[in-house]
């Protein structure tokens, strides 16, 4: 049996469709998805789980109109003002994978100020990812690594998943072992592509607005039953 899963990554879909079939505007349901973040981040370590990462804006939501985009980016800034104080209590540490040169220049400073105030947390290690793409980012590790290679400091032979695995953003976290997709999608969405070869996959139908800590405990003792090979054959 696989134990409880330690590295726990979710995709929070279906904020939009909550909030629809509600008669109210697909922001409503961004905002009422933030603070199911926050119950989550809040319960999580009672659960076992030390590593939380969270899709909270993939490199293709840029397509959504101006408004969506610009109401996500407000609250991602407003959760970081609003949460600092209590994950600082918490021993919550915060940190963000993805391309942030993109982003509002606010919004890049104040991402690196709640990694900076967070950094010597590690009751849970929250990441983050927003503009994330996993194409995206695996291009630019290929990219950072084939700038080594030129500039004679690195031998091509030199080159394995180790090396690769050091120039993603998250360099720093250990692989999922379990992924979620909430709202009944079936899809990986270029999350965590790398990262993810043999973590296990739980598709729940509950569309994310209503993900409460008991869908998720739910979640993780399914989990717990499961065996996990890694390619092997157990003995
Ligand atoms: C997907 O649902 C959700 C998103 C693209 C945004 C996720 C953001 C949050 C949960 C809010 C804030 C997060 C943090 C970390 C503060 P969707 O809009 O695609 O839903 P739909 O498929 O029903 O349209």
């Amino acid at each position: 049996m696989a134990g409880g899963p330690e590295h726990v990554a979710i995709i929070m879909d279906g904020n939009g469709r909550w909030a629809t079939a509600k008669g109210w505007p697909r922001l409503v349901g961004h905002r009422k998805g933030a603070e199911r973040v926050k119950e989550i981040v809040r319960c999580a370590p009672d659960l076992g789980i030390r590593w939380l990462t969270v899709y909270a804006f993939s490199t293709e939501n840029w397509k959504r109109s101006t408004r969506e985009v610009l109401g996500l980016m407000g609250l991602f800034a407003r959760y970081i003002q609003r949460e600092a104080e209590e994950m600082s209590a918490e021993g919550v540490r915060m940190r963000f994978i993805g391309e942030r040169r993109r982003l509002d220049p606010k919004l890049q400073d104040l991402m690196a100020w709640i990694e900076e105030r967070t950094r010597n947390n590690t009751r849970l290690n929250l990441t983050v990812a927003i503009n994330y793409g996993g194409r995206d980012e695996i291009t630019r590790a290929v990219q950072a690594i084939a700038a080594q290679v030129q500039a004679g400091q690195l031998d091509p032979a030199a080159v394995d998943h180790a090396c690769l695995s050091a120039a993603l953003d998250t360099r720093d976290l250990p692989d999922p072992d379990l992924v979620i997709r909430t709202s009944g999608e079936t899809r990986v969405s270029n999350f965590l592509l790398w990262q993810s070869a043999y973590s296990e996959y739980e598709f729940s139908p509950v569309l994310w607005p209503d993900f409460t800590p008991e869908v998720l405990a739910e979640i993780v003792t399914r989990y717990g039953h499961r065996e996990r090979r890694f390619g092997a054959v157990l003995s």
